[in-house]
């Protein structure tokens, strides 16, 4: 299959693996596709062993990295960056995570004591952590370097291209991807509300075609919502150059979560997702569990604004998973992670390049039986 995606970016399939799991990443690579590692949660050392490793397996294979940079918090960041946010964080809404945990048999001693540990996540918001890990990208040569938040800072732009990289955004609206273009990136990536992680309200269906006429002939990829060969073949008639995924692979043998939080993925359907500000601090669409219910709770305090929310989460988290993956029914219930309204078509653990091989295989099927329900094979 030819798009302007695999054109670009001289890849077979034009269908992009977003995915925090290094072995996705490689294994979509590997199959034709492009794996994108997420590098938020890895400080520079750590994001270039990862992508050694992923050289290493993908056997020249082009791949990219997705960073999480908001374009106004980059500047002007105190060196103590953990503890100046720390000390913004309310002593309400440290006593409700506390309780929360108590009400759930977790320790909320513990809780109090780890708030504010170094954290990749929130160390990658500060300018150091961002050079470092862009430093790092453009040693190793990535195909595409994308970010999440916002239009791409300058020189995350500027870099990119200088090392020959594509530079993708993220975005939610057609007005965000004019604020894309005119930041200088070279490829769009349309996220509807369906899809796992931050994102906005407007649909797939309905934002694909208004980011491609606002493209002005940039390649744009689908996201939200894409978990299986229909799906994709909805995409690239709705427009786009290719399907941009993350769920899918949380259903994957490769993919790194815990398998108390896989266990709870597979068992989920489709409505089982919550758009919520109460993980980061953004909108963001992630498994429903007792941690929404109490945050959209009477009494409960209005989630705080990004990074302090992910501060004030993050080590709650921590002890939610730790605790779960013994089976313990609080923490279980309470346990969560990001992930789009196809959480409901994953039922069972599946090798990635599975199901790339089936995505695509689904994508041709689909594709063919459009051509002869409008009465033809031929290409329009
Ligand atoms: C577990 C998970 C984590 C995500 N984290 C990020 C992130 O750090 N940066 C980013 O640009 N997108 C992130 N996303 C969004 C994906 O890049 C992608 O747009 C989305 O998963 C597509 O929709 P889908 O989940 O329906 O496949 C995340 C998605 C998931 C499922």
């Amino acid at each position: 299959m030819r798009t302007a995606l695999t054109e670009l970016l001289g890849i077979r399939h034009p269908l992009v693996g977003f995915s925090r799991s290094p072995g996705v990443v490689a294994e979509v690579s590997r199959a034709g596709g492009l794996g994108v590692l997420a590098a938020t949660a890895w400080g520079p050392d750590e994001l270039d062993a990862q992508l050694t490793w992923i050289e290493q397996r993908c056997g020249g294979a082009p791949y990219g990295v997705d960073l999480l940079v908001p374009a106004t918090s980059v500047e002007g960041m105190p060196d103590d960056l953990v503890a100046s946010l720390r000390a913004q964080v309310p002593a309400e809404h440290l006593a409700f995570v506390a309780d929360l945990l108590a009400a759930h048999g977790l320790s909320a001693d513990r809780y109090r004591a780890g708030l504010g540990a170094a954290d990749g996540t929130v160390g990658a918001l500060a300018p150091t952590g961002v050079d470092g890990l862009l430093d790092v990208i453009v040693d190793h040569g990535v195909a595409l370097v994308a970010n999440a938040l916002g239009p791409a800072p300058a020189r995350l732009v500027e870099r990119g291209h200088a090392a020959g990289a594509v530079v993708a955004g993220l975005v939610g609206s057609a007005r965000h991807a004019v604020k894309q273009l005119d930041a200088g990136v070279d490829l769009l990536v349309a996220q509807g509300t369906e899809a796992g992680g931050h994102t906005g309200t407007i649909a797939t269906t309905v934002l694909t075609p208004e980011v491609v006429a606002v493209a002005a002939g940039a390649p744009v990829l689908a996201a939200g919502g894409i978990a299986s060969g229909a799906q994709m073949a909805a995409a690239l008639v709705l427009g786009a150059d290719g399907a941009w995924c993350g769920s899918v692979w949380l259903g994957s043998e490769e993919d790194i979560s815990a398998a108390s939080l896989k266990r709870k993925l597979l068992a989920a359907g489709s409505g089982d997702t919550v758009r919520s500000r109460a993980r980061t601090g953004k909108h963001a669409r992630q498994l429903r569990s007792a941690w929404h219910d109490a945050w959209e709770g009477s009494g409960a305090p209005e989630p705080l604004g990004m990074p302090l929310q992910l501060l004030l989460a993050k080590d709650a988290f921590a002890l939610v998973d730790e605790a779960a993956a013994d089976g313990d029914p609080g923490a279980t219930a309470l346990q969560s992670f990001f992930v789009g309204q196809v959480v409901g078509s994953l039922r069972e653990l599946r090798p990635t390049a599975a199901i790339v091989e089936e995505m695509v295989a689904g994508c041709g099927f689909a594709l063919r039986r459009a051509a002869a329900l409008a009465g033809t094979d031929a290409a329009p």
